[in-house]
């Protein structure tokens, strides 16, 4: 039987369920492979630490470089995270002919094409289906399963932190610092969790899906990000009175036209933000790390995925996934069976945040007063922007209402320029706030 002898960078919350998981699992992938896989090294930062997953001793090492070095090791997964120390193993053991299998996708959002380029170049392979939506194989979706479409659309929620902490404020009432220190805990969360909560994590996630499904790596620059940290309890509880669920959504959308006079190719939206979404529609129920995605191609219509986003066991299961891709690839002696990135598309763009068309919920704290309302109403009318539907909810804030617009479709550029001039009125009391209501058209 064939072997695959792996060395394992980093033995956290990912790395340790990886080396379980292959104790648990491991014969039952090699008898449906026909390969035997096994951890033959782990390098870890502190040899000392007590780890929830025990990793013997022997295999320890706190040298990088001397696991991917050695001719024992014949496959390498990169678990520490980051883009410094990362990128230099992935970039080392390239060099060296040696695949690589990552879960991370601030590595890949920033030097993607660097990464796949090297791989390429020294025959070897990049296997990431961890970096996207923990333990659903998304990538595997939209390479494989799905390759015959054209990719209309993509929603996604793709952060577990986030969609943990934002349902636990809807459903329990919950504060955001205490179900952020409950997502680190259960081992959810960024070594750095400001990358869940301001939607950069997300932002990694949507722009790898955005750049498989339309052939371009998009830069992460382009990615416009909004996270949760401004989304109050008094936000969830509004749009719940008027039937929706606060998510963070990942948005991939191609136009259907290329811009006037161009002859480029039609741009794409690739944005994360917290977004309203009607109870009825089935990315709203879901709740806790659960990550869900919603794929829309031109020739298999909706699909949806759906499965944990983060944590040991669904990462490791991903995880699993392309160890068994790496080890038939080395059986059959074909490096790049699938390709890591194939760019299909160069000259595809990202569609800029200002031409963005959305519904919107716009909250303003205002002067109880004749008058406030005709006011605001006038600077829309102005703008050409319509207002579907007003309501004052309940109670006071000081010396102010809560005031409730629902916005039709309009620009993003638009709309904020007109609340930029609302926000100046004397009868409006803190700035707006806005969020984007997403009708899954
Ligand atoms: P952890 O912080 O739990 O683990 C990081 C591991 O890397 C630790 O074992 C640490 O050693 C080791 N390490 C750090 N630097 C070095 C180094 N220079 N040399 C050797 N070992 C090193 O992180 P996670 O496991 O949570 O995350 C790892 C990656 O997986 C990240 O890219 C993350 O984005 C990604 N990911 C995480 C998911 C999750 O649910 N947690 C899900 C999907 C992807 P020591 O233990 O000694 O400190
Ligand atoms: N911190 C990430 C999340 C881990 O919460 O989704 C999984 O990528």
């Amino acid at each position: 039987m064939h072997r695959v002898n792996l060395g394992i960078v980093g033995g956290g919350t990912v790395g340790g369920g990886v080396f379980q998981a292959i104790a648990r699992n491991g014969g039952l992938m090699a008898s449906r492979l026909g390969v035997e896989l096994r951890v033959v090294r782990v390098a870890v930062q502190d040899l000392a630490k007590t780890r929830p997953v025990r990793i013997p001793a022997a295999l320890l090492t706190t040298d990088w470089r001397s696991l991917v070095d050695d001719p024992a090791v014949n496959l390498v997964g990169e678990f520490i995270g980051g883009t410094t120390t990362a990128r230099e193993i992935l970039l080392h053991a390239f060099s060296r002919g040696k695949s690589v299998i990552t879960a991370n996708k601030a590595l890949l959002s920033a030097h993607g094409e660097e990464l796949f380029a090297a791989a390429q170049a020294n025959g070897a392979n990049l296997y990431y289906e961890a970096s996207v939506a923990g333990g659903i194989p998304i990538v595997k979706v939209l390479r494989e399963g799905l390759i015959g479409n054209q990719f209309t659309r993509i929603y996604g929620i793709v952060n577990g932190t986030c969609n943990y902490i934002l349902s636990r404020m809807k459903l329990e009432g919950a504060e955001f610092a205490d179900v952020l220190a409950d997502a680190q805990k259960l081992g959810y969360a960024e070594a750095e969790p400001s990358l869940d909560i301001d939607g950069h994590d997300a932002a990694h996630k949507t722009g790898i899906l955005a750049s498989l499904a339309h052939g371009f790596w998009v830069n992460p620059k382009e990615i416009y990000v909004e996270g949760i940290r401004s989304v109050s309890r008094k936000d969830i509880q509004f749009a719940g009175q008027m039937g929706y669920t606060i998510k963070l959504l990942g948005i991939v959308k191609k136009s259907t036209t290329a811009p006037a006079g161009s002859k480029r190719f039609a741009p794409v939206q690739v944005s994360v933000y917290p977004a309203l979404v009607p109870n009825t529609h089935v990315l709203a129920s879901v709740n806790g790390v659960f990550n869900a995605i919603l794929v829309r191609g031109d020739v298999v219509g909706d699909t949806l995925y759906y499965g944990r986003g983060a944590g040991q066991d669904a990462t490791a299961s991903a995880v699993l996934s392309d160890l068994a891709d790496a080890a038939l690839d080395l059986k059959c002696g074909i490096q790049n069976r699938v390709p890591p990135f194939v760019p299909h598309e160069r000259a595809g763009a990202v569609t800029p945040i200002g031409d963005v068309v959305s519904p919107y919920y716009v909250r303003l704290s205002v002067v109880d007063k004749p008058g406030t309302l005709a006011a605001i109403t006038a600077i829309f009318g102005r703008a050409k922007i319509g207002i579907s539907s007003v309501r004052q909810p309940e109670g006071t804030e000081g010396d102010s209402v809560p005031l409730i617009l629902m916005i039709h479709d309009a620009t993003n550029a638009d709309l904020t320029k007109a609340l930029a001039k609302i926000a100046k009125l004397a009868a409006v009391k803190a700035p707006p706030i806005m969020l984007r209501v997403e009708s899954f058209e």
